[in-house]
């Protein structure tokens, strides 16, 4: 099937790759071409994982756990540095709503790279494609904190262009992040959150396709979509990455799938851009007990849990969004609703105006004498008395309700 790509005509991926990047030879090791046989390739310890004795081996193994002991006995074995098991699963969950899509084509695992969360995800997308103390990244606050610590720590300026402020939900302000860049060509990356965080709003589709192709700009779009599983089934760009070479959309198992133990995020871009992600990684970043958890999660039954688990959540942040408003002092939802999360501000009196003072007194005072922890966002811009609060359980959101009630009402009192 041939798919009609709609990439910015000056895209070129060699330009926009730090030089020593594209010049690197990967790492390789013999496992990448013999992964069985008696191996003696990878000085690992041949007597086997210290904590695997004989007697944990019959207790796992008369317990009925076999996957488990079989996964402890291997532990003095490196990882798959490939983990195609891992990203097969991955494909398979997000070709599902693009089925009907005739414009992309089936992810498949050459457009992935999995990462020790997105976290990681973000850093190797910045050291890849932005050169210290001379390339920058534009982002949209309010947004996700690590975008602006990732660029620091690789010495790369972020170029910040608000979301615009005055309008409910936030949206991208497209013009003027293309403003941005036909001002300044050393602008390689624009960083989306999609919902946003502390948003929960989804970025328009058409905003992020506008960027992509703008036709001067010669760089990469990456959209995060950590919370994408919470939004509305179909709102993911991830199968776009078939269309638009340049770009990278990022998820993570660690709020929708509840695994952020775990530590896995996924990269997904074209197969050129994703073998340079690859390149670049430690060669055995993901786990054994990584890989393992993550194809529980992403089997049959680990996906029916898991949206099983989105529908409660969901059932939640809607309660949320009925009682909230009827706490005196609570004002409105600034954010959208796409997320695991709520956005909403705090008045300085009940029917007042928006406090940041009264929104991180409530914050401290929530955390500190009622043992509720939320998110004081009020020094965001655009989020005066500003707080962000994650969806709980039934139970937790019972607590976290009144608690809130109690704790304005002290508040106001004082
Ligand atoms: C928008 C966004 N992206 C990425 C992450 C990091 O996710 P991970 O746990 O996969 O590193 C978070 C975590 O809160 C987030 O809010």
């Amino acid at each position: 099937m041939t798919v009609q790509k709609l990439t910015s005509p000056a895209f070129n991926l060699r330009a926009v790759t730090r030089p020593n990047i594209l010049l690197l030879e990967p790492y390789r090791c013999a496992r990448d071409d013999y992964k069985t046989g008696i191996l003696l390739d990878a000085n690992e310890n041949a007597y086997g994982p210290s904590i695997y004795t004989d007697a944990v081996a019959s207790e796992t193994e008369t317990a009925g756990s076999v996957i488990r002991a079989e996964l402890l006995a291997g532990l003095h074995r490196y990882p798959d540095p490939h983990q195609e098991d891992v990203k097969q699963l991955i494909c398979n969950l997000r070709n599902e709503p693009s089925k009907n899509d005739a414009s992309v084509k089936p992810l498949t695992p050459e457009n992935l790279y999995v990462g020790v969360g997105s976290d990681e995800c973000i850093d190797t997308v910045i050291r890849c494609f932005a050169a210290p103390g001379k390339e920058k990244l534009l982002s949209c606050p309010p947004t996700y904190g690590m975008y602006r610590v990732a660029a620091q720590v690789n010495d790369v300026e972020v170029v910040p262009i608000n979301l615009d402020l005055e309008v409910p939900g936030f949206p991208v302000r497209t013009e003027a992040v293309i403003e941005a860049l036909d001002k300044d060509p050393s602008i390689n990356l624009v960083f989306l959150c999609s919902p946003g965080n502390p948003t929960a709003s989804l970025v328009d589709p058409e905003s992020v396709a506008k960027i992509l192709a703008h036709p001067t700009w010669n760089g990469i779009v990456v959209v995060d979509e950590a919370y994408i599983d919470f939004s509305p089934p179909g709102s993911s760009l991830a199968p776009w990455v078939t269309k638009y070479d340049n770009l990278i959309v990022m998820q993570t198992l660690s709020k929708s799938f509840g695994m952020a133990g775990i530590r896995l995020g996924v990269s997904f871009a074209s197969a050129p851009v994703a073998r340079i992600l690859n390149n670049v990684k430690a060669p055995y970043n993901i786990s054994s007990m990584t890989s393992d958890l993550a194809m529980k999660a992403l089997s049959p039954a680990g996906l029916a849990n898991m949206h099983k688990k989105i529908a409660a959540i969901v059932e939640q942040r809607n309660r949320l969004l009925r009682e909230f408003p009827k706490i005196p002092g609570v004002g409105n939802f600034i954010g959208g609703n796409a997320s695991n999360f709520l956005l909403l501000q705090i008045l300085d009196k009940p029917g007042g105006i928006p406090s940041s003072a009264t929104a991180l007194k409530l914050y401290e005072s929530l955390a500190e004498t009622k043992g509720v922890v939320i998110r004081y966002r009020g020094s965001e811009p655009g989020c005066t008395g500003g707080v962000r609060i994650t969806v709980g359980t039934e139970k937790e959101n019972d607590v976290l309700l009144e608690k809130v009630a109690e704790t304005l009402a002290a508040i106001y009192g004082e």
